[in-house]
């Protein structure tokens, strides 16, 4: 079996060297300059390297229109999270069809040039109800998305300089790299997991579980912005480390970060992480229980049907679905409700919020609910920010 093919078929690289770079470099002095923020100077980097594949540049409004409305690009291919440069008025009105301009971030770099295509206006309430099912701006997604102007930029990128990563920066693999290392060390199956929150016994249990059926775990942590109460990844990172160093075999687990933003989309979000995983070189990837929602914005299991809706083929990579997973006090073991027959009073549950006091107080929750390692590090993390829920 030879390794999964990235989305669309090729590994898109817009990743300008050498001369080309050089030549760019200094056109762009003299181009149209658009200010980018640090989430979309993420996404232009996971453009560019393949992670979106296969997407070359922001959306046009072709593309913005089908997936916004059908979850797929112009040409049919799955999409279903609208990558979109936007701008302002003022700024909108500077720019040309079939010109091109500098983006450039507000830390003053060029980090790339773009080709426009497409300039566009969108109703941003039509595409926060497709994309996040709401326009509720207390739902951390709609409230970044409409804060923003309205006004889009469709076109083909190509990168000059790239983000430096602030921390842990040996674990920054493109898709590149991480389809390569995967090939050396001989897996022909990878199972991909995404999370944006320390490692619990719950996940860990849903991992060990597909890592039974496949050749090793991609763990592959979102760094990239997330909401402010989300635990910083910087302390994730750490309590990544310990929990790998001391509970899982470290030849079939590969530890590599996911440096985009967290839109908290849920069941569209989960179709968008499994689609880039699959760039990654994974075969499988693992949603559980309310993948990438918030509040109780989606339902437990609303992302794993939405998967379901797409064919095999269309998607690629194939998807493993968990149950809420738990400790049952009568079991003796993590279970879900497909292998353990007792009720809800032999679980150990305990909410994000019950979580987040404990560990503020520096107690430790039940090891049954996190490993000690984990906790401490939680502990020692907690108490270097501010109080927030
Ligand atoms: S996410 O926003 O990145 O999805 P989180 O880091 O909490 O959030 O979850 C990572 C993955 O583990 C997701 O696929 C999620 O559905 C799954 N998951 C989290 N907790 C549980 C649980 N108790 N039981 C089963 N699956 C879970």
């Amino acid at each position: 079996m030879s390794q999964i093919l990235p989305h669309g078929g090729k590994l898109v690289n817009c990743l300008a060297t050498g001369e080309q770079r050089v030549a760019l470099l200094n056109e762009a002095k003299s181009l149209n300059t658009i200010v980018i923020n640090n989430w979309t100077v993420s996404d232009l980097d996971l453009i560019a390297v393949g992670a979106f594949s296969p997407l070359t540049g922001f959306m046009n409004e072709s593309d913005y229109i089908s997936v916004v409305q059908k979850m797929r690009l112009a040409d049919g291919t799955v999409w279903s999270i609208p990558i979109t440069l936007a701008v302002d008025e003022a700024k909108a009105a500077e720019l040309q069809v079939g010109t091109r301009a500098a983006l450039v971030g507000e830390d003053g770099v060029t980090y790339a040039v773009i080709d426009v295509e497409s300039i566009y206006n969108v109703d941003q309430k039509v595409e926060a109800v497709n994309v996040f099912k709401t326009d509720d701006l207390e739902h951390p997604g709609v409230q970044k998305l409409l804060s923003r102007p309205s006004t889009y930029i469709g076109g083909a990128i190509i990168v000059l300089n790239r983000p430096e990563p602030e921390k842990f920066g040996e674990f920054y693999f493109d898709p590149s790299e991480t389809r390569r290392i995967f090939a050396e060390r001989g897996w022909k199956t990878v199972v991909g997991f995404q999370t944006r929150n320390p490692v619990h016994r719950a996940h860990e249990y849903i991992q060990k579980t597909a890592m039974e059926i496949v050749d090793a775990l991609f763990l592959n942590p979102l760094v990239g912005e997330t909401k402010s109460d989300d635990v910083p990844a910087n302390v994730r990172m750490k309590s990544y480390l310990s929990l790998l160093e001391n509970y899982y075999p470290s030849d079939r687990v590969f530890l590599g970060v996911f440096p985009a933003a967290m839109r908290y989309a849920g069941p569209r979000e989960a179709i968008f992480h499994a689609l880039v995983r699959k760039n990654y070189g994974c075969s499988h990837f693992i949603v559980g229980r309310d993948h990438a929602g918030v509040g109780d914005y989606y339902g437990t299991y609303e992302a794993q049907e939405l998967l379901k809706t797409i064919p095999a083929e269309d998607l690629g990579i194939t998807p493993l679905f968990f149950e809420h997973s738990f400790f049952c006090k009568k079991c003796g073991n993590m279970a879900t409700t497909k292998t353990c027959p007792h009720g809800k009073e032999d679980h150990l549950t305990l909410s994000g919020t019950k979580v987040r006091s404990l560990l503020r107080d520096g107690v430790c929750p039940p090891t049954e609910f996190s490993r000690p390692e984990v906790a401490k590090i939680l502990i020692e993390g907690m108490a270097e920010r501010p109080v927030s829920n």
